[in-house]
């Protein structure tokens, strides 16, 4: 395995609250393409699902954003593009991914967000990018790093809310 975990963050935010998280979505927004892999890392109420709620509420999405705790995944059509949103947390077993058919989404017409995605360790697709949040007090910290070389020219691209 490639292991880059010790590495600089291209971008470190500070997230003082529900809202700013939210933002940190909303902003990468833009460099979503079709087949981009962003990995969410971080322990159980980090923020990875607020984050991923702020990303598609700025992509226009306008209905609730249910965490995919117990459905795996969760699928949005959006006019620009279809995002994938995983969550992996309850496997027992990585092969739990294969089962269930989910390679499927990846490297496909959609952006896939994955929660949890070392549970799913090897089969689940590397990350393009992976977004690192941590619990700070009552507030969070993210680390935006890139995986691969479209996941670092992606983040070149991602103008960071104050
Ligand atoms: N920057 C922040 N400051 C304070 N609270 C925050 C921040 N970002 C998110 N939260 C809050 O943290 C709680 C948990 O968030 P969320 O469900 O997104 O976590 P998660 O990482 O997806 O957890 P899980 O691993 O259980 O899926 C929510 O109540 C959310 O409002
Ligand atoms: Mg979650």
């Amino acid at each position: 395995m490639h292991h880059v975990s010790d590495d600089n963050p291209r971008l470190c935010v500070a997230l003082a609250h529900t809202a700013a998280t939210e933002a940190l979505g909303a902003a990468l927004a833009p460099v979503l393409a079709p087949g981009l892999v962003i990995w969410l890392s971080g322990d159980l109420g980090a923020g990875k699902t607020t984050l991923t709620r702020g990303l598609l509420r700025a992509l226009g999405h306008t209905g609730s954003v249910k965490s995919p705790t117990y459905t795996l995944i969760e699928v949005y059509t959006l006019s620009r593009i279809s995002l994938y949103h995983f969550d992996f947390y309850r496997f027992a077993h990585a092969d739990e991914f294969l089962e269930a058919g989910l390679d499927e989404y990846f490297g496909s017409d959609g952006a896939c967000l994955v929660e949890w995605a070392d549970k799913a360790l090897p089969h689940v697709t590397p990350a393009d990018i992976e977004i690192r949040l941590q619990v700070r007090g009552q507030a969070r910290q993210a680390e935006l790093f890139g995986r691969s070389a479209r996941g670092r020219e992606c983040l070149k691209h991602v103008v960071p809310p104050q």
